[in-house]
């Protein structure tokens, strides 16, 4: 089950249930590049997974430069990706590439026409949203791409957001996956406002919900991370729903930058002390007082997922 990567030589077993050729994959555009490596845009032709016709998927790969630690990454990532199966809410996996050695292993995966929540927030904003916004001073704002299809954003959608992003995690964390990046940049926006969780390169499959688990290397998302994580690198389901209250928040704000203000070295000790941030102008009462129930400083004390899509399926449907 487990793949050891030792070196390019070592060929991953051949999976029939996944395996796509490449031959079959035209690849186009980058559509992100982290230290990780690249998604790139690309037509799987011939069809793949349950799709008979061509089809526009997004394919995961490392870059020329890979470290052997990124190799692994991208390995594990696959082998989540295979073992926890399909959720409308998470980004999944359609083919893989894997016959030409794990430095060259393609993940294909589900294409996001609208790219990601944060930006996809942002350029919904309206030209009456007073928030944060950059040019205050000038008198003009900038005008959004007329190419975007800009029916603007109602609280029905935000809570249609939110609801989906906890469905997604209450799946995840059904299979004991802690993702630990938890945030709108990681978000992906489909066809009819469809919402996915992606980047599982963080993510860690734990023998248990409630295990710990220290993350070795890597960057570190500060103003998502709950104190435990940022003080002794503890992650578990419960660091994932402070992380979660923080994606709110960048809802509510549509796509606002949590904590912009707050040195890194002073933010442990604001978080302990009890700071929080305030109610976003755009949300109510009540889910500001999700968010602080996301934020609790005992990770025991912090509302489950399951708990969080039946608040949001209450508002949802309170919701005219
Ligand atoms: N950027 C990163 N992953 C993506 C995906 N699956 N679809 C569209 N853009 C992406």
């Amino acid at each position: 089950e487990n793949i050891f990567y030792s070196g390019d030589k070592l060929n991953i077993p051949f999976d029939a249930k996944w395996e796509f050729p490449k031959e079959r994959l035209e690849l186009g555009d980058i559509l992100g590049e982290g230290a990780f490596g690249k998604v790139v845009k690309a037509m799987a032709t011939g069809g793949i997974c349950s799709y008979q016709t061509n089809v526009t998927v997004a394919v995961k790969m490392l870059k020329e430069d890979a470290t052997e630690y990124e190799v692994r990454n991208l390995l594990e990532e696959m082998q989540v990706m295979k073992t926890i199966g399909a959720h409308k809410n998470i980004v999944n996996l359609l083919g893989t590439c894997t016959q030409d050695g794990p430095r060259y292993l393609y993940l294909v995966v589900e294409y996001a026409a609208h790219g990601n929540l944060r930006d996809f927030l942002r350029t919904h904003r309206g030209q009456e949203y007073g928030y944060e916004l950059p040019h205050q001073h000038m008198k003009t704002l900038p005008t959004p791409p007329s190419h975007l299809d800009m029916k603007p954003l109602t609280q029905k959608d935000l809570l249609s957001f939110c609801y989906q992003i906890a469905r997604g995690m209450e799946y995840l964390t059904s299979k004991k996956i802690v993702h630990r990046d938890l945030a709108a940049r990681n978000i992906l926006v489909y066809d009819d406002l469809v919402l996915k969780i992606a980047d599982f390169g963080l993510t860690r499959k734990v023998a248990d919900q409630d295990y710990y688990r220290k993350m070795t290397n890597g960057r570190v998302p500060v103003k998502w991370m709950a104190p435990e994580a940022l003080h002794d690198h503890k992650y578990s389901a419960k660091s994932d729903v402070w992380s979660y209250g923080v994606l709110l928040w960048e809802v509510y704000t549509l796509g606002g930058s949590p904590l912009a203000t707050v040195p890194m070295e002073k933010l442990l000790d604001l978080l302990r002390a009890g700071y929080r941030m305030e109610k976003p102008p755009y949300a109510s009462y009540e889910i500001h007082t999700v968010m602080l129930g996301c934020w609790r400083l005992n990770p025991k004390d912090r509302l489950p997922f399951a708990e969080l899509v039946v608040q949001f399926d209450k508002f949802l449907s309170d919701c005219k």
